[in-house]
């Protein structure tokens, strides 16, 4: 995992190596290092999202309980004096506490996220979506971590950035009521197997409307909205349509085109982003699409 290191007890604790061999030392504080003490309850799910400040680093160092967090396809569980790092990471990182769980953070830039227990649950059902679709592995990630991308590049506030961030994740959370075979469907979908499927924003929705965090609802709802009025469920224009479901529906049409699909291979990054353009204005926002065309052109993804 790119930016993202851990290291169990007793591994030298004093000076932490980064890959570019800046040594950050614990005893000398720089200019903007905090020091701060998190305590986080057992069963909560929180996260630490990409910088786009290449010299932000985090610090976490274990006091008491355990934590597991999973990349690069395998679980790890932490416990006390174990610690984890992030520097330049290019996704985020999601941890589960295992136990009450009271963390030392140095930081110079807080990218640190709890999320409620109740988004927890959602949060896995949407990786039951995922293992239903097997087109769609990694996309709500995917999705999130073009859209925090764009939301910096936009200069979104933090609160909105957040709320952003997690209803990246959830998008499509509403897919979990769509059946199987529609899903997973190698053809054009007939009327009525796309009426179900365009269902799936309400639904979304309203399972989140329950839950802590009823402010992302109408996020969710309007994902798959278009600006002149084309897209679905209620047909919204213009800015009727929230930013941060605009900046979705970008981050999501460009995950869809750039993955295979039952019916179709994978567009290269520079064809989806030329289509993508040539909808701007009509179908996504334009300022949208700029923001994630300079992305890509920052990370050498396109021309
Ligand atoms: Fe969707
Ligand atoms: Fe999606």
């Amino acid at each position: 995992m790119k930016g993202f290191s851990i290291g169990k007890k007793g591994s030298f604790l004093e000076t932490v190596k980064f890959e570019n061999n800046l040594e950050f030392n614990l005893v000398s504080r720089g200019d903007g290092v905090e020091i701060l003490h998190q305590t986080i309850e057992e069963g909560k799910l929180f996260y630490i999202y990409p910088s786009d400040n290449v010299n932000a680093l985090e610090f976490y160092f274990i006091l008491s309980g355990q934590v597991v967090c999973e990349f690069d396809n395998s679980k790890h569980i932490l416990s006390p004096e174990d610690y984890f790092t992030a520097r330049g990471l290019d996704e985020p990182i999601y941890f589960t506490a295992l136990s009450k769980v009271s963390l030392l953070c140095v930081f110079t830039e807080q990218t640190f996220v709890h999320i409620s227990k109740d988004i927890s649950s959602l949060m896995e059902i949407t990786k039951q979506v995922e293992l239903k679709d097997r087109y769609t592995h990694k996309h709500s990630d995917r999705v999130a971590k073009y859209s925090v991308k764009i939301a910096k590049k936009l200069q979104l506030g933090k609160e909105q950035l957040e709320n952003l961030t997690v209803a990246a994740v959830l998008h499509d959370i509403g897919k979990i009521h769509v059946p199987i075979e529609i899903l997973n469907k190698p053809g054009h979908l007939t009327d009525e197997e796309f009426r179900i499927l365009k269902k799936h924003p309400v639904d979304g929705a309203e399972m989140v409307r329950s839950s802590y965090y009823k402010e992302l609802a109408p996020i969710i709802e309007q994902h798959h909205e278009r600006l002149n009025g084309t897209g679905y469920p209620y047909g919204l224009r213009g800015n009727d349509i929230l930013l941060e479901a605009r900046i979705i529906a970008v981050s999501d049409t460009f995950d869809a085109m750039t993955e295979d699909r039952a019916y179709r291979k994978a567009f290269k990054e520079q064809i989806a982003i030329d289509e993508l353009k040539k909808l701007a204005g009509s179908h996504y926002d334009k300022e949208v699409v700029w923001a994630f065309e300079q992305i890509l052109k920052e990370e050498g993804r396109i021309n």
